[in-house]
C-alpha cells in the first residue's frame, strides 16, 4: 500500500499515538508528544529492554546522567569540534538541505518547500522543487528532470498530479532574481558543515569566554557512561567486562526532521557502553549483534524484516573498529534502527587524555593495567516505537462472499508491547448487575496491568475499537457470567469470555483464573 505511511501518521493522530509538538501554533518541527497510547507503547518498550539488558543480567548497571553537559566532556569527545552535517542553502526556497540529499548523478537535489509541519508532519502532496546544482547544467533539461522526478513520485503514491507545476515555474519567485541568481546558473551554495548540538547558556553570567557559562543538550547519552565509568566502577565494584545502560533523551538539530519521528531533534535512545578486555571487542560486538536480533524479534519485529549493515572500512567514526547498524524495512525504507559499534578505547582514551585523571582498569588476576575498551549497542527508542507501529498495523479483509465489503484495521502488538492489555466490557450497559460484575474484574486486574473500561456501543463496535488500538485480549461480562445458563444448558457461572485480538476467536476463562492467565501471556 503505498498510501501506508500516511495512514498510520493518521491513525497515530486520531487514536493518541503521536501528535506533532506545538501543533496548535502551526507545529515544532522535529519534535513530538506521545499521547496516552504512545506513551504506554514507549513506556512498554523501555521496561522490556531495562528488564532484558539490565534486570536480568548480573554484569550491567543502570544510569541516568544529566541532559545538560560539561563543554568540556563534548569537547573532549569530538562533538564540539566534529559532531556537524554538510549543509546547503536552496536560494530559490530558502530551505536547507543535507548535502547527502543531492544525487551526484544527475546534479540535482528534491525537497518540499514550504514549511514542513502539515498538520500530520507528513507531506506528500506539497509541491517540492528539484534544483539545479551543477552550474553547467542545461537549466531547462533539469526543470525536465524535475518534472520527471515529480511525475514519477505522484505515480508512485499513486496520488493523481493534479496540476503539475515546479515551484518558480508559474510563481512569480522565478522572477526574483535576487534569489534565483542566473548567473552561475545555480540554487544551491556550497555544502558548508553544521554543528548539530543544541548550545545552552547556564546560569545568570553574559560573559560568552566563562566556560561554565556554557553547556549543550547531549548530542547521545553515551558521553555521560564514559565520563562516569571510574565512579561507577569504584561505587559498584563490579569486575570486567560490564556494562553501564542508560535510557534518556538527546537532541540534535538535524537539518531535515524527516520521516514522521524518525529522524526528529529531540528523541530518545537506549545505549549500553560494555566494558571489556581489548582481546575481547570483536568477539562481543558480534555477540552483541545476534543478541539485540534476538531482541527486536521478542518485541515483534520479525527477523526477515531486518538487514544487517557491516559497515565498511572509510565509513564507519574513524575509532571504530567496527560497526553493525540494524536496518528495519520501514514503509520509507529500508533505515537504520540501531548501531552495534566497537569503538575501542576511544572515548576512555580521550577523556583521561582532557581530565588528566587515569581511566585505567586494573585487573587483579593478571596484574594488568589497560584502559577498557568498548562494545556499544546504541538504540533508538522512538524509531524502534515507530518500527513497532509501522510492523502492528494491518489492514484485513473480512469481507464474505457477495457481501457488504468489511475491513478492519488492526495493531497487531505483541502483548509486552500494546498500550492496553486488556478491555473490560459488560455486553450491555443499561443491566447493573452485568456492570457491577464488569467493574469487580476491572479491579482485579487494574492494580497490575494497563485495562481499559468501556460500556458505550454495540459489542461487535467495542471489539473493533480495540483492535485498532491493538489491545491484545477483551474480556466481556454477559449473563452466562452472571449465572445464566448456556444454551447448552452448561453452568458458566463467574466465568468470562476472552476474544482474541487476533484470531477474534473466543474463549471462556473463570474469573478467579484470569489474572495469572493475563500476567503469563502480557510479560
Ligand atoms: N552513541 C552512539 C550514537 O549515538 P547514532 O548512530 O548516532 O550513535 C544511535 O545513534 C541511534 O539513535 C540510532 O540508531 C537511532 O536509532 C537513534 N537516533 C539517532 N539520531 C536520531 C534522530 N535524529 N531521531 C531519532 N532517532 C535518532
Amino acid at each position: 500500500d503505498p498510501q501506508k505511511m500516511e495512514k498510520i501518521v493518521s491513525l497515530c493522530k486520531s487514536k493518541g499515538f503521536i501528535y506533532q509538538s506545538g501543533e496548535l501554533y502551526g507545529g515544532l518541527n522535529g519534535c513530538w508528544d506521545y499521547g496516552p497510547l504512545g506513551t504506554e507503547l514507549k513506556r512498554n518498550l523501555k521496561e522490556y529492554w531495562w528488564r532484558k539488558n539490565v534486570q536480568e543480567r548480573d554484569d550491567i548497571l543502570g544510569m541516568d546522567g544529566s541532559i545538560l553537559t560539561h563543554q568540556a566532556v563534548l569537547t573532549a569527545s569530538g562533538h564540539v569540534g566534529g559532531f556537524s552535517d554538510p549543509m546547503c542553502d536552496c536560494l530559490l526556497s530558502k530551505a536547507r538541505l543535507r548535502a547527502d540529499q543531492i544525487d551526484p548523478q544527475s546534479g540535482t537535489a528534491y525537497h518540499y518547500t514550504g514549511a514542513s509541519h502539515e498538520e500530520s508532519g507528513w507531506s506528500v502532496e506539497r509541491p517540492f522543487s528539484v534544483l539545479l546544482t551543477d552550474p553547467n547544467q542545461d537549466e531547462n533539461k533539469a526543470r525536465k528532470t524535475a518534472k520527471e522526478y515529480y511525475s514519477q513520485f505522484l505515480s508512485d503514491k499513486q496520488i493523481s498530479p493534479k496540476k503539475l507545476s515546479l515551484q518558480g515555474e508559474t510563481s512569480s519567485e522565478e522572477k526574483d532574481t535576487t534569489r534565483y541568481n542566473p548567473a552561475n546558473g545555480s540554487l544551491l551554495t556550497e555544502p558548508r558543515e553544521f554543528n548539530l548540538m543544541f548550545q545552552t547558556k547556564m546560569g545568570a553570567s553574559s560573559d560568552d569566554s566563562d566556560p561554565n557559562a556554557v553547556a549543550y543538550l547531549r548530542p547521545e547519552t553515551a558521553q555521560t557512561i564514559f565520563v562516569q565509568y571510574k565512579n561507577v566502577l569504584d561505587s559498584s565494584r563490579v569486575k570486567l567486562p560490564f556494562g553501564i545502560a542508560q535510557i534518556g533523551k538527546a537532541f540534535r538539530n538535524e537539518i531535515n526532521p524527516r520521516n514522521f519521528t524518525f529522524r526528529s531533534r529531540e528523541f530518545e535512545q537506549m545505549e549500553i557502553e560494555y566494558f571489556c578486555h581489548p582481546d575481547d571487542g570483536l568477539r562481543l560486538t558480534d555477540e552483541w549483534l545476534e543478541k539485540r536480533l534476538c531482541f527486536y524479534e521478542e518485541i515483534g519485529i520479525p527477523r526477515e524484516k531486518l538487514h544487517i549493515l557491516d559497515v565498511p572500512d572509510g565509513e564507519r567514526a574513524f575509532y571504530s573498529e567496527k560497526t553493525y547498524d540494524i536496518e528495519y524495512e520501514f514503509p520509507f525504507g529500508i533505515q537504520e534502527l540501531e548501531g552495534v559499534a566497537y569503538r575501542t578505547n576511544y572515548d576512555l582514551g580521550v577523556h583521561q587524555e582532557h581530565s588528566k585523571k587515569t581511566l585505567e582498569y586494573f585487573d587483579e588476576e593478571t596484574k594488568e593495567r589497560f584502559v577498557p575498551h568498548v562494545v556499544e549497542p546504541s538504540a533508538g527508542c522512538d524509531r524502534t516505537a515507530l518500527a513497532l507501529i509501522c510492523e502492528a498495523y494491518d489492514v484485513e479483509d473480512l469481507t464474505k462472499d457477495g457481501g457488504k465489503k468489511d475491513e478492519r484495521t488492526v495493531m497487531r502488538f505483541k502483548p509486552c508491547i500494546a498500550p492496553i492489555k486488556a478491555a473490560i466490557l459488560p455486553l450491555l450497559k443499561n443491566k447493573p448487575e452485568l456492570v457491577e460484575k464488569a467493574k469487580e474484574v476491572k479491579n482485579l486486574l487494574q492494580p497490575f496491568m494497563n485495562v481499559f473500561y468501556d460500556e458505550a456501543a454495540a459489542i461487535g463496535r467495542r471489539y473493533r475499537r480495540q483492535d485498532e488500538i491493538g489491545t491484545p485480549f477483551c474480556i466481556a461480562i454477559d449473563f452466562q457470567t452472571l449465572g445464566e445458563a448456556d444454551e447448552d444448558g452448561n453452568d458458566l457461572t463467574d466465568t468470562v469470555t476472552i476474544r482474541h485480538r487476533d484470531s477474534m476467536e473466543q474463549e471462556r476463562i473463570a474469573i478467579k483464573d484470569l489474572l495469572p492467565w493475563l500476567l503469563e501471556r502480557i510479560r
